[in-house]
């Protein structure tokens, strides 16, 4: 495994990979890594003659209270992780913006909904950074996973939208043995909050016995996720949103495929989640 930290470095072996006519994977990450990042390189590793994981914390993705000073690091650990998954290349950019830099790659009306009301800066930090990862590493594929479904969502609609010509995988969200999904974040919570975190999963759950049993009204559903979130007396619900998976705009009834997603703050900690409700 490499440990690159030039961009021109991590150019010059893709450039050479792909020359040698072998397919370039990409999984993106901030670090810290856990079961969930790794189920991504495991499928990238399935599928792609070369794996690059690029860890890096995104200065631009955080807003202005947010918790970038304290976002956890474990470069050692990481490594580490990387290398029994297999990992061809890790990414650790020293620099990844010059002072120069004047460019932001914004992704219209999807981003100004769920997450993007309480995090109205957070899109254009995500979209430009894998824009600028994209340009380097030019993967054929690029490994996001479903707990940040907006986070996705966007990514697939830039891509599309620059004709960036990476095809983005998605993968399950990986939860912990109670339901909790995983995510770097969840080290921030007391064992208080952690015990009352799975409530967003049991919540999620409700939603879709309900729509199994035949509910289709959102506001019926909502309240219900509300008042199964109302156990969890450490969080303050930021929103629970039912929206179409094709234009994440609010819905009134469930159609065949929506997107039932939440976010609820313990403390500072904001943990979100999310499951789409289908109609079979
Ligand atoms: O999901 C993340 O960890 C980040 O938003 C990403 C995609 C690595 C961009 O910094």
């Amino acid at each position: 495994m490499n440990l690159l930290k030039e961009k021109q470095e991590v150019r010059d072996i893709v450039t050479q990979a792909r020359a040698r006519g072998r397919s370039v994977g990409l999984v993106p990450t901030m670090g810290y890594l856990h079961e969930g990042h790794l189920s991504l390189v495991r499928q990238a590793r399935a599928e792609n003659d070369l794996v690059v994981v690029s860890i890096y914390v995104n200065p631009t993705q955080f807003g202005p209270t947010e918790d970038l000073g304290r976002y956890p690091r474990d470069l050692e650990r990481d490594l580490s992780l990387c290398r029994e998954v297999g990992v061809d290349i890790v990414w650790n950019p020293l620099e990844m913006y010059d002072s120069g830099h004047r460019t932001w790659v914004v992704v219209e009306e999807l981003t100004e909904r769920l997450c993007g009301i309480s995090r109205p800066s957070h899109f254009r930090g995500v979209t430009t950074v894998v824009a600028k990862l994209f340009g380097v590493v030019r993967p054929d594929r690029a490994y996001f996973g479903q707990k940040d479904a907006q986070q996705a969502f966007v990514i697939r609609r830039m891509t599309q939208d620059l004709d960036m010509g990476v095809d983005i995988v998605v993968c399950p969200t990986i939860r912990e043995a109670d339901g909790l999904a995983m995510s770097s974040r969840n080290v921030y919570l007391t064992p208080e909050q952690r015990t009352q975190a799975p409530l967003l999963r049991r919540a999620l759950m409700a939603a879709e016995e309900m729509v199994a049993t035949g509910e289709r009204r959102v506001a019926t559903i909502r309240a219900r996720v509300e008042e199964v979130l109302a156990a969890a007396t450490l969080g303050r619900i930021d929103y629970v949103e039912i929206v179409n998976t094709q234009t994440l705009q609010g819905v009134e009834e469930i159609g065949s495929e929506s997107l039932l997603a939440l976010a609820v703050f313990f403390g500072k900690t904001r943990l979100i989640d999310n499951t789409i409700l289908r109609i079979s």
